[in-house]
């Protein structure tokens, strides 16, 4: 028997008791005589003492315990004396006189310090994971990442869905990234791809009569790697018959408030019902589908009041089929050139071509005209160029007020709200509006269908190609495709888009339509989703659904910067496993098995 209690279960009603204890040592105290070790295992820390004087063997022989030694220590429970209680710890009140140890293993060690938070570069963290794993922080977050999968298996086995495994070994399955391909041995020549998502199987389930599925599903998108992305992760995939966007939301909204009010003590919701937001709306307001609505500073719209300016930059770029959009960074004002330059290059990163700005001060507003627009003049990188009822109008467009800083790109829409949409974030984080401790939940809908796709010269589905069109926008396919809306639903958490899905197509004619919108032939079709649309031919019920991020999710809920501190083993930015070292070369008698030979 290693252990008769865990190292975070004894208290004072187990005074007096012999016990046994297994872990780590994770700190080791040498005070005038007395040796102290604090044991440490999966739930917490016992701290064992070590005393010359009663026990003068075992006293030597924890002289010779290091961090991270694997020990096992018998021993009587005590009350810690008075004033030396630690309320900070769960086993606070006592500690255990040890009385035999035994080393079960030495450690050499550690790259770095496994006991203390202190900063450590993250490839080495990732290249010692197991050790970095055994840190509080993470230790934290593995935990929660189990409370909150735990979670929502309860829930939906509760609401009646039931859990079905799928392939990892399939076809491909765009979610527009790349694939990874898998070599057959048996069939030289073939491959298989690894799901990027359950997408086409959860809808066959449908098909099958498995109404109300869900999976925590693994799934495989080789694309560029960001904070907010890696190679493999996780999505709780769900598909339900019968059901329209409302049913879908309503249940995952559900959910989602369930599991932040039960499990996110330190974080509190913004607002519930979670507000159901349109994509031409949030596009408007936030310049991005992912609006981290737990602050203000809208964009807004100026290109009307400045369409006919003197002002080229702004005339020129509406003239052009452009908007000119802006930005109030809120008392701002008092920024220097200096770090306006700075804003400037920030938006360059994002396709802006520059950025004008403004800075309000009353007496611009309300003075004679020359001299207040003179009067700006030198506070503003444009506003000469204007009159002073179009700077007016711009001030108070943009609610100005005495001592804001008004920032204002002129370009193609896309750009204009990509940059200015990261400026807004940007100016979020400056101004510390963006508080830790608020969970801003929101709706996406009322999605284009299509999106152009500029490079390729075609319509690209928005969401994925399963996706519906609204019903009352079939008829645009043919007329005006640019315009029709789908039937996709997205959920954004904070900023980040914690979960996309919709209603799917569920009529042979109708996928085969939309496969044909966006320029795949009808052979490629065939070859590639074949099975799919002779499935539709066998009594599809209407299903839809949708997949949340689990790692995004949980990395949200814990407050972290980015997915990989809440998966046990990620990738590297750079898509590599640092610990065990991969992707790896092979053999050549693997290569030749696969037959595969490298150029
Ligand atoms: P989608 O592609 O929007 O939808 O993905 C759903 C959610 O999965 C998360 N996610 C990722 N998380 C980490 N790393 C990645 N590389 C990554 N890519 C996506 C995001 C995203 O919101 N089959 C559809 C779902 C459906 O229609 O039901 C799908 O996969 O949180
Ligand atoms: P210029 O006339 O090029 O000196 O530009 C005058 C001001 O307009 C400067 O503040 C530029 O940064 C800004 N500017 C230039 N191009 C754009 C643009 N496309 N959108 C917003 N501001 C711009």
């Amino acid at each position: 028997m290693f252990r008769t209690h865990t190292c975070n279960q004894l208290g004072a009603k187990h005074q007096g008791e012999e016990v046994t204890l297994s872990g780590w040592v994770h700190r080791r105290r040498d005070h005038g005589g007395l040796i102290f070790i604090d044991l440490r295992d999966r739930w917490g820390l016992t701290q064992i003492v070590f005393d010359p004087d009663t026990n003068a063997d075992m006293h030597d022989a924890a002289h010779a315990l290091r961090n991270e030694y694997v020990i096992q220590v018998t021993g009587r429970v005590r009350h810690r004396p008075e004033g030396q209680e630690n309320p900070n710890l769960e086993t606070g009140a006592i500690e255990v006189e040890g009385q035999r140890l035994s080393i079960l293993n030495t450690a050499k060690t550690p790259p770095f310090d496994i006991n203390k938070e202190t900063p450590v570069d993250e490839t080495i963290r990732l290249r010692y994971r197991y050790l970095d794993l055994r840190r509080e922080r993470m230790q934290r977050n593995i935990v929660l990442r189990h409370n909150v999968v735990r979670y929502i298996r309860n829930f939906l086995a509760d609401e009646d869905f039931i859990e079905i495994e799928t392939p990892i070994l399939f076809k491909t399955t765009p979610e527009g990234a790349r694939d990874y391909l898998v070599p057959s041995r048996v069939h030289p020549g073939q491959f298989y791809a690894l799901p990027q998502s359950p997408q086409q199987l959860k809808q066959l389930l449908m098909i099958a009569g498995y109404d109300r599925y869900f999976q925590i599903a693994r799934c495989f998108r080789d694309e560029d790697q960001r904070g907010d992305r890696q190679p493999e992760f996780t999505q709780l995939d769900l598909e339900m018959s019968f059901t329209d966007q409302k049913d879908v939301l309503d249940i995952i909204e559900r959910m989602m408030i369930g599991l932040v009010e039960t499990h996110v003590s330190n974080k509190k919701l913004m607002r519930k019902p979670f507000p159901r937001l349109g994509y031409d709306d949030v596009m408007n307001r936030y310049g991005r589908d992912n609006p981290d609505i737990r602050f203000g500073l809208e964009l807004s719209d100026i290109s009307p009041i400045v369409a006919n300016s003197e002002f080229k930059v702004f005339s020129g770029t509406v003239a052009a089929g452009g908007i000119v959009k802006g930005i109030n960074a809120k008392g701002l004002g008092n920024y220097s050139r200096k770090q306006i330059d700075g804003l400037t290059d920030f938006v360059k990163e994002f396709g802006a071509k520059g950025l004008a700005w403004l800075v309000v001060d009353p007496p611009a507003v309300s003075a004679p005209i020359t001299d207040t627009v003179r009067g700006i003049a030198g506070r503003s990188s444009f506003a000469k160029f204007l009159s002073i009822d179009e700077v007016n109008a711009i001030i108070s467009r943009l609610e100005g007020e005495q001592g804001d800083l008004l920032l204002f790109v002129a370009d193609k829409g896309d750009v204009a709200n990509e940059s200015l949409g990261r400026l807004r974030l940007e100016l979020g984080d400056r101004l510390g509006l963006r508080d830790d401790n608020t969970l801003a939940f929101c709706w996406i809908i009322d999605f284009p269908f299509l999106l152009w796709n500029e490079e390729e010269n075609r319509w690209d589905p928005c969401h994925h190609l399963f996706t519906a069109p609204m019903d009352e926008d079939i008829p645009l396919l043919d007329a005006d495709p640019g315009k029709a809306r789908g039937k996709q639903h997205d959920l954004v958490l904070n900023g980040y888009e914690i979960a996309g899905g919709s209603i799917r197509i569920h009529q042979r004619y109708l996928q085969e339509k939309i496969f044909g919108l966006i320029g795949l032939d009808m052979e490629e079709a065939k070859e590639r989703f074949g099975h799919m649309l002779e499935a539709f031919e066998y009594g599809t019920p209407p299903h839809g659904g949708i997949a949340p991020g689990i790692d995004r999710l949980v990395m949200l809920l814990a407050g972290e910067p980015n997915i990989r501190e809440v998966i046990a083993f990620p990738k590297s930015q750079a898509a590599i496993d640092l610990m065990a070292g991969a992707p790896t070369e092979v053999s050549e008698s693997q290569l030749k098995d696969l037959h595969i030979k490298l150029r």
